[in-house]
């Protein structure tokens, strides 16, 4: 079982049939798909649940491939619209996504202790290195993994040093005396490093709840050593409960390495759920919502994913270690292409299995498709086998699975005692246990 009795939760904020064909439902909201009324509503339902907190990716680049048959090419900014939800919302905690790679960490660091005022201490931040846009931002091309990592840890430095600039106690009110906050307790921070020169303070002070927690999201090794060396959740991609053993096992390890209670780092994985009444029913919103995936596609996100060229081979024949190509060649993703190197070198599967896989067909995300009983199993079993401290549910297939989420899993996660009923504090910190 994992260190924590309680799983932590947090929601995807995206509607079901933003996923794959789902908007092409007659259900599905898709003409409601920038309306902030209808995720105000959905965060609603989650604050009505309990739910830690609500979470949002976010890509600055338009992907070609998804413009034309998806829903899914882009969103609003998450930021902003978490800062019109906060508003509408007293206690769930507002995880935005912002890159580290092409932004600039003062605007960071301001936007996010902004969001963190609008919501009396709810936020949080989701740090991203990116695996594409460099074009949208002049013209070099993506830096090399290992550059955007190291940019990566200076950029975080260099916002929480912005934030500490300015401590709440600095903040006086004094009518009498004139004095509306102590100047000797507002510092620059001067900092020269290999990528930012920011001398500071920041235009705002902390909010007194406390810093942000950090969330990351990418496992590659340099990744998992920046993840463990300053995060409070990351944000995984779970095809299966081996991969989620080894990354937590691996993540806890680190952050000890790294001098750190192992339990203050929990693993996250992005769940889609397909939910409904009978198996056979679930099934088919899974498959429906992966209807416009044709051979041709898989194979295409195959080459993307991996550098692996299968569309020659029966779909009955067997992929092995032997035919992987050489580990060092370039992929947007090491995360996900390390994942499916793994699969197939633990169990040659047939090239109809890989291309069913999650790495190939979604994001690499843990997927869990039935009744309320079944996906209940697949999170007790996570939950219990140690690869989990909990999960951000990816809302997937029909309003209907959305509402069986909130008022059949939920409620059940509470009943077995895997959820809380009530929320025990105010702030995102206090959710996630930060002292
Ligand atoms: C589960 C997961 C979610 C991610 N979400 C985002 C995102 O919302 N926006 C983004 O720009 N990059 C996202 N990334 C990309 C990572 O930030 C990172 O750039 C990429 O995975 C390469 O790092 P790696 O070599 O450690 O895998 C995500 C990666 C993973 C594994």
């Amino acid at each position: 079982m994992a260190a924590n009795k309680q799983l932590l939760i947090g929601l995807s904020l995206s509607a079901t049939w933003m996923k794959g064909d789902g908007w092409r439902r007659a259900d599905s909201g898709i003409e409601k798909m920038n309306s902030i009324d209808y995720y105000i509503d959905l965060a609603k339902m989650a604050e009505k649940s309990k739910l830690d907190f609500l979470f949002k990716a976010d890509y600055l680049y338009v992907s070609p491939q998804m413009i034309g048959d998806s829903a899914n090419y882009g969103s609003p900014d998450p930021t902003m619209m978490f800062a019109a939800i906060a508003h509408e919302t007293e206690r769930i905690g507002l995880v935005t996504t912002i890159s580290t790679t092409f932004n600039p960490p003062y605007v960071v660091a301001r936007q996010l202790q902004s969001l963190h005022w609008l919501s009396n201490g709810r936020a949080g931040w989701n740090i991203v290195t990116s695996i594409e846009g460099a074009e949208n931002f002049g013209d070099s091309p993506m830096p090399s993994p290992q550059e955007r990592y190291a940019k990566a840890g200076e950029f975080t430095d260099v916002v929480r040093k912005l934030w500490d600039s300015f401590p709440s106690e600095a903040i006086v009110i004094d009518r009498e005396s004139g004095v509306f906050s102590d100047k000797d307790k507002v510092t620059a921070i001067h900092h020269n490093g290999d990528f930012f020169s920011v001398k500071g303070p920041l235009t705002l002070p902390s909010h007194e709840s406390g810093s942000i927690p950090l969330f990351q999201a990418g496992a590659s090794d340099i990744g998992r050593n920046f993840a463990s060396s300053v995060a409070d959740a990351i944000f995984a991609a779970m095809p299966d409960i081996e991969s989620g053993v080894e990354l937590r096992n691996d993540l806890r390890r680190r952050a000890t390495e790294h001098g750190r209670d192992p339990n203050t780092i929990k693993v996250l994985p992005g769940l889609y759920f397909f939910l409904a009444d009978s198996r056979e029913e679930a099934h088919e919103l899974h498959k429906a919502a992966h209807a416009h995936l044709s051979m041709e596609r898989r194979h295409a996100s195959l080459k993307s994913v991996l550098g692996l060229d299968l569309s020659g081979l029966p779909l009955d024949s067997c992929v092995t270690a032997a035919m992987l190509p050489n580990p060092n060649q370039p992929v947007r993703s090491r995360t996900h292409a390390e994942l499916l190197r793994r699969f197939i070198t633990k169990y040659q599967p047939t090239v109809e299995e890989v291309l069913a896989r999650p790495e190939v067909v979604g994001s690499a995300h843990w997927v869990s498709v039935g009744t309320v009983e079944d996906v209940l199993n697949d999170i007790i079993e996570r939950f219990e086998g140690g690869a989990i401290d909990g999960f951000i549910a990816l809302p997937g297939g029909s309003e209907k699975s959305m509402n069986i989420f909130f008022e059949k899993l939920m409620p059940e996660l509470v009943e077995r005692g895997l959820f809380k009923s009530e929320y025990m504090g105010f702030t995102l910190r206090d959710h996630l246990g930060i002292s």
